[in-house]
């Protein structure tokens, strides 16, 4: 079964009424310089609506990273610049990928497997080593998608970049506004979503695609402008990996970095900023983001997968988000991974 993933990219205009709201005075500065380091500006009444917003993102967090001090949690959780976006919005604006149709269209029959939940824990004796990517050279600074719904091209660049450099010990930041532009005709939507495996097909189409220097990233949807002439990258196929966070380890310490679908819809994941992310609430089978794993690692006794998003460095750990694993799939994140063949 393959997922096309729609995005709702609606920007909400809706605004509730924030009267009679009365603010928490003490946090006026910070609300101030949180407002100028993030470069937002609001109508007075958006305004309202946003600081109320904002507030109770800044009572979550301080709950939450009161519950990590006492060992509730594995990560903490800070102010970004989503902090003023409800956990729905975010979710529209920034994620918003929903499983729709089914499409059997070139599939491989691994990709059916049944998740295998149970057995995951067992892998103790697995003498795969950790590894980051980024070390070796094979990962480009994190990027920032936007206001755009384009999550699954910067997973499928991220992929093609570490398979290139691979090849020709070359480190070329990819264009993700060339796929945006230009695979519509490989069921994709642009800004609206779309999907990393159909991304892969149009660059093996196209025979190729083109730098991000080349071809900038503007964060909405124009005519395709790939220029021949120019390109950066190509590739030949791809392939699905077993969903099984085994198969994963495996496909990230034998290839480079691995495109993954992943659950980014928990308060938590909207606002992480360090430590292990491991939310019980995440789904282990619904994805709604594309992210890149890059590596994998040891923190103490638990595991993680080393996770590069496209949010900006702003976000997370310096764009990065460490996500627990071998914890039964958590985030479904073994379940839709990826990567091309150059
Ligand atoms: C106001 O914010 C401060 C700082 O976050 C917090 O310690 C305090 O409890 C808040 N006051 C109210 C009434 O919520
Ligand atoms: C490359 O192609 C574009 C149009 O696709 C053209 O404008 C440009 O002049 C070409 N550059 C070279 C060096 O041929
Ligand atoms: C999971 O959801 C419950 C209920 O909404 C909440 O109390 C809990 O803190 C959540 N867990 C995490 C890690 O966010």
């Amino acid at each position: 079964m393959k997922l096309t993933l729609i995005l709702g990219c609606v920007v909400v205009s809706t605004l509730a009424a924030a009267s009679g709201h009365t603010f928490n005075s003490t946090l006026d500065e910070d609300w101030k310089n949180w407002k100028s380091q993030h470069g937002k500006q609001y109508t007075k009444d958006e305004e309202n609506y946003r600081r109320m917003i904002w507030e109770d993102n800044m009572k979550f967090i301080e709950q939450h990273n009161l519950e990590y001090s006492m060992g509730k949690h594995t990560f903490t959780v800070g102010m970004n610049q989503l902090g003023d976006m409800t956990n729905e919005e975010f979710n529209e604006i920034m994620n918003g990928f929903r499983p729709a149709d089914a499409d059997n269209a070139n599939e491989v029959d691994e990709f059916d497997d049944d998740i295998d939940d149970e057995e995951s824990n067992e892998d103790e004796s697995n003498d795969e080593k950790p590894v980051d990517w980024r070390e070796k050279g094979f990962v480009t600074p994190v990027k920032n998608q936007g206001q755009c719904g384009s999550c699954w091209a910067f997973s499928a660049t991220g992929a093609i970049e570490g398979q290139w450099f691979e090849r020709t010990n070359q480190l070329i930041s990819l264009s993700e506004q060339n796929l945006v532009d230009c695979s519509r005709d490989y069921r994709n939507h642009g800004c609206s979503g779309g999907w990393m495996s159909n991304a892969f097909d149009y660059v093996i189409a196209n025979h190729g695609i083109n730098s991000a220097a080349d071809y900038p990233y503007v964060a909405s949807d124009e005519s395709c402008k790939f220029m021949p002439n120019k390109t950066a990258a190509m590739i030949r196929h791809y392939a699905h990996v077993i969903r099984n966070e085994k198969y994963l380890a495996k496909a990230v310490s034998r290839i480079g970095p691995i495109s993954v679908a992943i659950d980014a819809s928990q308060r938590g994941f909207q606002l992480y900023r360090t430590g292990i992310y491991r939310n019980q609430n995440c789904s282990r089978r619904i994805p709604n983001h594309a992210v890149l794993v890059v590596g994998f690692g040891v923190d103490g006794r638990q595991k993680y997968w080393l996770v590069k998003n496209s949010w900006g460095k702003g976000w997370g750990d310096e764009g990065y988000i460490k996500m627990a694993k071998d914890f039964r799939n958590m985030c479904a994140i073994a379940s839709y991974a990826v990567y091309p063949i150059v």
